[in-house]
């Protein structure tokens, strides 16, 4: 079995919900914990999610751990309005949890949102410790799974930079090298969150370093014709997927939908679904100007402190909305 760390700024259900069940469901995965950090979501929002959806799943064996609350750069959320004045970010683009205060416990947004309490709680351990101590305690063996902000992986390798050859991958979605960001024209979110810890983790010299970013993401959309494959069975977990998606598509039948961070857990569990990746030295601009948080992909030597990293830009894409979908319709 693969053994896997999902490290995650989790909402429910969307890409990193979706990635997660996947990922706890498939046989040869073995789901050893989940991170949650900032990005997406505050902290207190992730891991409520995290625990809700794996409540679904009926699968409280899985530790959730709460890792970094904040980015790497000082003071970054309290100055979010003057980044976004400078380097002409607009009022609308999207900025995950920026947006709105961080709230106070996990426990207060699980009982607004699902009201009562949780049946499962975060391990006391944090989310920084975790990593290290699993990777340690599985020499060789684990996978990391950064489908939200780098700040976990980065601090992790800061305390414990003996951990770095202990890594046998890492798979991270983010980046955009050969088509502009999402959060700015510049930059993916993800990696725009904290540029700083995604470029201190894509220059460590891990043994294999695999980067899902917008250059495969954007070419795969979800549609109706999957919703529809997904709702035609009855369970809690595709129940859920009805109440999230089924508004749009009754809104907009030719709705669609880019689904990022499944695509980063689907080719962990299956990579014979790479069709075409790429080595770069691979490198993120933590220059704090227009182009914070864009990352480079030098085809020839890149500069120092630069290393060669493979970069995914297409998948087997019906073989990839089967595995999807035979994992969410699961009993
Ligand atoms: C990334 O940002 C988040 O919105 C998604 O979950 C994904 O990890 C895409 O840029
Ligand atoms: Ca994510």
């Amino acid at each position: 079995k693969e053994k896997v760390i999902l490290d995650t700024d989790m909402v429910m259900m969307y890409d990193d919900g979706v990635a997660m069940i996947m990922l706890a469901r498939h046989p040869e995965i073995e789901l050893l914990g989940v991170v949650t950090v900032a990005g997406n979501t505050w902290i207190p929002e992730g891991t409520a999610y995290a625990l809700r959806q794996l409540e679904l799943i009926g699968r409280s064996d899985i530790p959730v751990a709460e890792g970094a609350r904040f980015p790497l750069r000082a003071n970054r959320y309290e100055t979010i309005e003057l980044e976004r004045q400078m380097f002409g970010i607009g009022a609308s683009s999207y900025i995950g949890c920026f947006g709105r205060p961080e709230p106070a416990s996990y426990l207060d947004v699980y009982k607004e949102k699902f009201g009562g309490e949780p049946t499962l709680k975060p391990i006391e351990q944090h989310g920084v410790n975790f990593l290290i101590e699993t990777i340690k305690a599985n020499p060789g063996e684990v996978t990391v799974i950064a489908i939200g902000p780098c700040t976990n992986l980065a601090m992790a390798i800061r305390l414990a930079p003996e951990i770095i050859p202990m890594v046998k991958r890492v798979v991270y979605m983010g980046g955009a090298i050969d088509v502009p960001g999402n959060t700015t024209p510049a930059a993916e979110f993800n990696w725009w969150f904290d540029p700083e810890a995604a470029k201190m983790t894509i220059r460590a010299p891990f043994a294999d370093q695999l980067i899902v970013g917008l250059d495969v993401c954007e070419k795969y959309r979800f549609n109706k014709a999957i919703f529809d494959r997904v709702t035609s069975v009855d369970t809690p977990v595709t129940k859920v997927f009805k109440e999230t998606y089924g508004p749009r598509f009754e809104k907009d039948a030719n709705f669609t939908r880019l689904v990022w961070d499944t695509i980063a857990a689907t080719v962990t569990i299956d990579p014979t679904l790479i069709t075409e990746e790429q080595t770069r030295w691979v490198d993120v601009n933590a220059d704090y100007n227009l182009d914070y948080g864009r990352s480079l992909g030098y085809k020839k030597q890149g500069p120092a402190g630069t290393q060669q990293v493979r970069i995914l830009f297409t998948i087997d894409e019906e073989r990839f909305w089967n595995v999807m979908v035979d994992l969410l319709t699961q009993q």
